[in-house]
């Protein structure tokens, strides 16, 4: 058992859902779009740091901030503050024609993450990861002059034309929706609990590796691959980690053949893994190098504001004016609660118990969580991986064959919301565990306190 100090639990003052839940689902169900999903009965009314309270007054503990999203959880203080001053400056002027002291300084900071000595990156602001996605592929197919796109197995890029090509994960994103982008290609992610291509742990960066290299002397000309893009860690496809030399072996192979090389850091990015990019894990390990040619961020970017952002190498950046653009992207209220956002991760404003910075925050108390969750396989056999970094972590259910259990899954999910713990499902068989990075080990302690009793109760 976890013995550290409770400081606040969840608080259900009704059975789940309550009336007026149930009655705003009831209007929903009548008027929004029938593509929505509903996991579970949730509506909520306001929150207060990694606490939601839905609209009958049941507070609940947020374990996956609206999709790794709210970085700094809800109604942060200094974010609150910035989105306010700068709404009542100026809300629209279109950054597609003008510039706006705010977007440029957010651009200086961050490709201040991710540039390398001699290196200069230029930053293009979207309004959400697809858009981000879109330009990226816009980009290195302009730059490259070359058409096709490599993806991979288990991923997900968002919803537009373009993104949904590229995503891989379920047939749900793409049934009835064709034609797709053409040219576009899929290869296993190197998933080392689930081996791809008869390979190990150890060998499946090295397999995938091999079968791209098999692709192009057989189905796809090198020299006509403009990019392969990939999460440096999968998100939806279950959070799963790549082997260490997997991503510096990947950016080997575009160089061999001249291909952009584009990360898709819109769910692990942004501090969520303990860096500010999931790649920078790998990167300069062991003196091997994976800084790829565009990286593409949103979700935690700005605390729920919607702004995203694709960057690229400076040398990569070749589209001429008026190429491409956008009406509402790098809006000057999203850009200030990036700005707000980027405070609190960095550290220049540091948030009460959650040390130098709320990067730090995420890699020392998600340590933890890791570290606990581990310890609960011995009770719990059906938890067959616990995998992730940071606050990205996930916990995927197994049958006693070791294949995946997605209904257990299901059960799990349901059993700790019913329990005040705000979890979401990915992949197959996969709960996420992507909370606000103002966490604390306390309240991550209540959190898991919550999940075991949960997981009790399926025994
Ligand atoms: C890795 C990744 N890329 C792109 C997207 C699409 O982002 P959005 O829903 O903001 O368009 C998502 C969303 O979950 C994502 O996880």
């Amino acid at each position: 058992m976890t013995t550290l100090p409770k400081p606040r639990q969840p608080e259900l003052k009704t059975s789940l859902p309550g009336p007026k839940t149930a009655a705003i689902m009831a209007r929903d169900a009548q008027h929004l779009s029938t593509s929505y999903m509903r996991p579970y009965p949730f509506v909520p009314d306001h929150g207060e740091g990694v606490w939601l309270t839905d609209v009958d007054g049941n507070t609940m503990l947020d374990f996956f901030a609206g999709i790794a999203v709210s970085t700094t959880g809800h109604a942060h203080p200094h974010v609150v503050k910035a989105v306010q001053e700068q709404i009542t400056k100026f809300t629209h002027v279109c950054l597609t024609d003008y510039p706006q002291e705010i977007t440029t300084s957010l651009a200086e900071r961050m490709v201040r993450h991710v540039e390398k000595p001699g290196e200069k990156w230029r930053v293009f602001f979207g309004n959400s990861g697809a858009e981000a996605v879109e330009a990226a592929v816009k980009l290195a197919r302009n730059h490259t002059g070359r058409s096709h796109i490599i993806s991979t197995i288990g991923s997900f890029h968002g919803r537009t034309y373009g993104a949904i090509t590229l995503t891989g994960s379920k047939t749900k994103y793409k049934r009835g929706f064709g034609p797709l982008l053409p040219n576009v290609s899929h290869v296993p992610y190197p998933n080392p609990f689930r081996p791809p291509l008869g390979s190990t742990p150890e060998t499946c960066g090295q397999a995938v590796l091999d079968h791209i290299e098999g692709l192009f002397q057989t189905i796809i000309p090198a020299d006509e691959v403009a990019a392969i893009i990939i999460e440096p860690m999968q998100g939806e496809g279950g959070y799963i980690v790549p082997p260490a030399d997997f991503l510096p072996g990947l950016r080997a192979l575009c160089d061999r053949h001249g291909i952009m090389l584009i990360f898709d850091e819109v769910q692990a990015g942004m501090g969520r893994s303990g860096k500010m990019y999931s790649f920078q894990h790998f990167d300069g390990q062991n003196g091997m190098n994976c800084q790829p040619d565009i990286i593409t961020v949103a979700k935690g970017i700005a605390s729920g504001m919607p702004i995203s952002a694709m960057l690229a190498k400076e040398s990569v950046m070749t589209w001429p004016v008026g190429s491409h653009g956008s009406t509402y992207g790098g809006n000057p209220v999203a850009a200030a609660a990036a700005h707000a956002t980027l405070d609190l991760l960095e550290g220049v404003v540091k948030h009460p118990g959650c040390g130098d910075s709320l990067m730090e925050n995420a890699a020392q108390v998600g340590e933890f969580i890791m570290t606990e969750l581990k310890a609960m396989q011995a009770e719990f056999p059906f938890i067959g991986d616990v995998r992730g970094a940071g606050m990205f972590i996930g916990l995927e259910f197994v049958k006693p064959d070791g294949s995946p259990d997605g209904k257990l899954r299901d059960t799990a999910s349901m059993a700790m919301f019913e329990r005040g713990l705000l979890n979401l499902d990915c992949g197959e068989a996969v709960i996420r565990i992507s909370p606000p990075l103002i966490l604390t080990r306390e309240e991550a302690a209540t959190g898991l306190d919550i999940m075991r009793d949960a997981l009790r109760a399926l025994k």
